[in-house]
């Protein structure tokens, strides 16, 4: 599973892309308005610059004509760059003709298997399943992913499931278990990912010791 920050802010990404662990970036418009200041397409192109991975920014057009003009000029500001469009009628008729252009589009607001479906078939290269804002209504997002994976598999299809809308490490890991091919996730989870207490205990009495047994060689450092 690859992994990816949901966040527009540069110094979030660059700090999290300096782990080498880094292989994507999704945004959304109001994790844009977040960052006080910025032109979208100027914050995108710097944020394409920083990850070689996929970039999702997404369109903020209404009616399906505007969607693709849109899409079709946020496609160029950088190789990597990947539109979102939302999962409505406008949307799946934007995502069909981008994806004929050879425009990757990563389809957003997923909350169903038959939107799934409906994306995969407008040539979705990603779709979002929200896992958080399901689990916040009392339903089970995780289950979700597993399903649509399921059903992608079983008709071939090779539309990516990029689990979004993450809010615990749990998901993370639910995500991982249930095959998402990618899942992106606040800056806060991706911290909590990499730390235990027992690393951190671990390490520092691995440390101790050494320094106990090498009094000269710590010293010297
Ligand atoms: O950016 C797409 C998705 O990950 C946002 O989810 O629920 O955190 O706003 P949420």
């Amino acid at each position: 599973m690859q992994l990816f920050l949901d966040t527009a802010n540069l110094e979030e990404i660059s700090e999290i892309a300096s782990w080498g662990v880094l292989d994507g970036v999704t945004t959304n418009p109001s994790l844009v308005s977040k960052e006080s200041g910025w032109d979208f397409k100027k914050l995108v192109k710097e944020i394409c610059k920083i990850v070689p991975g996929p970039v999702s920014a997404e369109c903020v057009s209404e009616d399906a004509e505007a969607l693709l003009k849109e899409g079709r000029d946020i496609a160029t500001w950088a190789e990597n760059v990947v539109v979102k469009c939302p999962l409505t009628p406008a949307g799946l008729s934007a995502c069909s003709k981008l994806a004929k252009d050879g425009i990757k589009v990563n389809v957003t607001l997923c909350f169903s298997v038959n939107q799934a479906l409906l994306a995969a078939r407008a040539g979705a290269y990603f779709i979002s399943p929200f896992v958080g804002r399901l689990d916040d209504i009392n339903q089970d997002g995780a289950a979700l992913v597993e399903q649509i994976a399921e059903m992608y598999h079983v008709q071939g299809i090779e539309t990516q499931v990029l689990a979004a809308s993450i809010r615990t490490p749990m998901h993370v890991e639910k995500a991982a278990l249930a095959g998402a091919d990618a899942c992106t996730m606040p800056y806060k989870v991706f911290k909590q990912l990499v730390s235990h207490p027992l690393t951190e205990t671990g390490l520092k009495n691995f440390l101790a010791d050494w320094k106990k047994a090498h009094p000269a060689v710590a010293t010297q450092k």
